[in-house]
């Protein structure tokens, strides 16, 4: 019995035991420091039709491979050269499409999640929204400031309008979704261009495969409708409206329970009507007969 447990004649047991305990020590080490990071313990959803991708050990790997191809100087070049006017004017129709459907106003604040050198910041521009900021893990002032969109750096409620490309770059798309219900103000409204029927690059950290998962996520809003678009190899945009929740005071509430939040709609010019009480009018009847008699073709 006793041989059969005895290391190899190269070493004693008690190398043995010691290096043992060294290991012990290093795995415990490996674990502490796995756990200073600020996003372990944050543990990612499951939900169906959306998955996310396996191979990013850590936050920080997460997030350098992210900056690998953002911060290329030479593609920089190019984004902000031979790309810029041209995406500029895809994005330009977008926004306008938006604004005709009331989505979007001049006057709305507007902020572009992952904007890299913004270009979208710059179509909201030209289409009259001027008080528009992009977000990206790199700056590009004055347009982009720094930030990370799983903690915007913004308060709550700060923003009417909200749009972004990048969903599938998301490590933690709760987080994302709820960063954009918190900052969003109550009636704000979100657009997201998603990839569904292809899969998006080697830089995305999730896959979608429906928008059953984004209804889900976006539990604080409601769905305002869905579209097919072809937008830089995003094949579909979604449009959310954040919830608006009144608390009351109690004594109020007592006494006006029902709350009623009404939404501008613009249904189109109103039809004409006729009322019964015109023809009791006096002289209607000849006015009518004079119109009328415009119309009339002689046999
Ligand atoms: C595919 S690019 C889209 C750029 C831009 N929206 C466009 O259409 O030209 C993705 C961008 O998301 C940014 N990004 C990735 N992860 C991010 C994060 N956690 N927080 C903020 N930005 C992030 C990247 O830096 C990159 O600029
Ligand atoms: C919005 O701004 C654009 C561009 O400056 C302008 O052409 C348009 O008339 C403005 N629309 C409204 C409703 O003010
Ligand atoms: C928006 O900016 C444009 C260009 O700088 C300017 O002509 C326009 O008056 C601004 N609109 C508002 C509402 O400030
Ligand atoms: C909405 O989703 C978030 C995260 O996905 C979760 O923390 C929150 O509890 C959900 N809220 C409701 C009302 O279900």
């Amino acid at each position: 019995m006793k041989e059969a447990i005895n290391p190899p004649k190269s070493s004693t047991p008690k190398a043995f035991f010691l290096s043992l305990i060294l290991l012990s020590l290093f795995y415990l080490i490996f674990l502490s420091l796995q756990s200073k990071h600020p996003n372990s313990g944050h543990r990612t959803i499951t939900i169906n039709g959306l998955k996310i991708r396996p191979g990013y050990t850590s936050y920080d790997t997460y997030i350098h491979h992210q900056l690998h191809k953002t911060t290329n100087p030479k593609l920089r070049k190019i984004w902000t050269s031979r790309d810029w006017d041209r995406k500029i004017r895809v994005f330009t129709r977008f926004f306008s499409q938006l604004k005709q459907e009331k989505l979007l106003t001049n006057s709305s604040k507007a902020l572009c999640v992952g904007a890299r050198v913004g270009q979208e910041v710059e179509a909201l521009k030209r289409v009259g929204v001027n008080d528009s900021i992009g977000l990206d893990l790199v700056p590009y002032p004055p347009i982009v400031i720094k930030g990370d969109f799983h903690h915007q750096p913004f308060d709550d409620k700060t923003f009417d309008f909200e749009f972004s490309n990048v969903f599938d770059h998301a490590l933690y798309p709760d987080k994302f979704v709820g960063e954009i219900e918190r900052t969003l103000k109550p009636g704000g409204i979100c657009v997201l261009h998603v990839a569904i029927s292809r899969r998006a690059d080697k830089y995305s950290a999730n896959d979608l495969y429906s928008i059953e998962p984004l209804k889900k996520l976006f539990n604080g809003s409601d769905l305002v409708r869905s579209r097919k678009v072809d937008g830089f190899g995003l094949d579909t945009e979604v449009a959310f409206e954040n919830l608006q929740v009144l608390v009351l005071d109690r004594k109020w509430s007592v006494h006006c329970p029902i709350l009623l939040h009404c939404n501008p709609v613009d249904y189109g010019p109103s039809s004409f009507k006729f009322f019964n009480s015109w023809l009791h009018v006096e002289g209607f009847d000849d006015v009518l007969i004079g119109v009328a008699s415009k119309f009339v073709v002689n046999p």
